[in-house]
């Protein structure tokens, strides 16, 4: 009778995720609540077994240790981030962004200013910004060389830039509002069900590192039209919400736009901003 080896079982202890929780806090802004526990033991236990080790105890001795620190950080800002995303998502909110885009393009124009920065803050695998990447091709066609364009996407995970650089996509990818115009018009299929961006959408866009817990990189971003800051604020708790949302305010240009997930909203959390209806969505204004 053959025995199959059942590899143990890793166990985080109460004591143990309330350590690791607040480091994790204390770097990223990321709350854990209690009923996270066995989330973070089953993210975090793949890291430990890849590294060797046989307990949670040990990996919390390693991440303190200052040598291994700084790179052991951004492996468990890998595991422990959720990089959810795809082209197109929340299309009626995409929509009245093209509506505003549109006539901030227009007055530019006649202003002779031309130029556009977007950023994507939490862009993850890439998909964000590149749907905007799309979208500005789309509004400014050839006459997208004379403008000055910075579209900015910012992440913690660099497993995920390291992807969204790359540019290539599958089946997952594209369960937005995409159509297959858009998707023969900007994608190369490198491989059946790979899809690559292509250069002209790549050229566009840049990725970089960034902690949104960090106030000081965000402050290096100035004069910003349009952020798009979605579905990673329910990660962070009020506090965090605010400090993110009191930078973020102070790169913004005034008259520019700030939009958040299908399901967030900046009730309780900023008076700053002005809630501006469109149809089919809301963005908060800077005024
Ligand atoms: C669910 S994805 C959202 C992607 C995209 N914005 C969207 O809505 O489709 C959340 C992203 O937030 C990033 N994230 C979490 N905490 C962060 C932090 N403190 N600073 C920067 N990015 C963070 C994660 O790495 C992840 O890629």
């Amino acid at each position: 009778m053959s025995v199959i080896a059942v590899p143990a079982s890793i166990n985080l202890a109460p004591e143990q995720f309330q350590e690791l929780r607040d480091i994790i806090y204390s770097k990223t802004g990321i709350f854990f609540a209690e009923n996270k526990l066995y989330l973070l033991e089953n993210r975090l236990s793949k890291r430990i077994k890849e590294l060797s080790m046989g307990s949670f105890e040990d990996y919390i001795a390693h991440v303190k240790t200052q040598a291994s620190n700084t790179a052991e950080f951004h492996e468990i800002y890998n595991a422990v981030t959720i990089n959810e995303t795809f082209f197109f998502r929340f299309q009626p909110q995409l929509e009245a962004f093209k509506g505003l885009l549109s006539k901030l393009i227009d007055q530019r124009e006649a202003e002779g200013d031309r130029y556009l920065k977007i950023w994507s803050a939490a862009s993850s695998t890439g998909e964000e910004l590149y749907t905007i990447g799309i979208i500005l091709s789309a509004l400014l066609g050839n006459k997208i060389s004379e403008w000055n364009i910075d579209l900015w996407g910012t992440d913690l995970s660099h497993r995920a830039l390291a992807l969204a650089n790359e540019g290539i996509y599958t089946k997952n990818s594209f369960r937005g509002a995409m159509t297959e115009i858009q998707k023969r018009l900007y994608f190369t299929e490198l491989q059946p069900g790979r899809f690559q961006v292509n250069e002209d959408i790549r050229s566009l866009v840049k990725f970089k590192y960034l902690n949104l817990n960090d106030s000081t990189e965000i402050r290096k971003f100035s004069g910003i039209d349009y952020v798009y800051c979605r579905n990673v604020m329910i990660y962070f708790d009020e506090d965090m919400k605010k400090r993110v949302l009191r930078s973020i305010y102070g790169t913004m240009n005034h008259g520019g736009f700030f939009f958040l997930g299908e399901a967030e909203s900046l009730h309780g959390i900023s008076s700053s901003f002005k809630v501006e209806h469109l149809t089919g969505a809301f963005a908060y204004k800077k005024e």
